[in-house]
């Protein structure tokens, strides 16, 4: 399995959740964040100084896709985050042992087609 974790940004979001309920993927975590990326944040004057290295607030979304899907999902949500400015964000994709499903005690290893793991 694959965790495919995507900072974007805020107002990108519903455009992501909904391609991604389109496409089957229901289950995913979503995390408000705020960071840094290669250009400094917006200048601010505040008591006559200015601040330019503030954080920028994104939205974080972790999803737990089978190995042969994540290709895809990443397509999904870069599609539907993407503006072309600065700022659109990042995604990180990572392997993932073991999943396990609460409330039926399912265990998830390794390669496997089902979705919402
Ligand atoms: N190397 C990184 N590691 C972890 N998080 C990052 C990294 N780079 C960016 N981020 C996260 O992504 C958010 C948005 O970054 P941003 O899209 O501005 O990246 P960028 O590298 O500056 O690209 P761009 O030039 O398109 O703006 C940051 O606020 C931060 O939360
Ligand atoms: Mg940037």
């Amino acid at each position: 399995m694959k965790k495919i974790e995507a900072i974007i940004r805020p107002e990108k979001f519903d455009a992501v959740r909904t391609a991604l309920h389109d496409a089957g993927y229901h289950g995913l975590t979503v995390t408000s964040v705020s960071g840094f990326g290669e250009q400094r944040g917006p200048v601010r004057i505040w008591r006559g100084r200015s601040f330019s290295s503030e954080s920028v607030q994104r939205t974080e979304l972790e999803i737990v896709v089978p190995d042969t899907e994540a290709d895809k999902v990443v397509s999904i949500i870069s599609e539907n985050a993407r503006t072309g400015q600065p700022g659109d964000g990042r995604i990180y994709v990572s392997d993932v042992d073991t999943a396990v499903h609460i409330r039926t005690g399912t265990v998830h290893t390794g390669v496997e087609e089902e979705k919402g793991m």
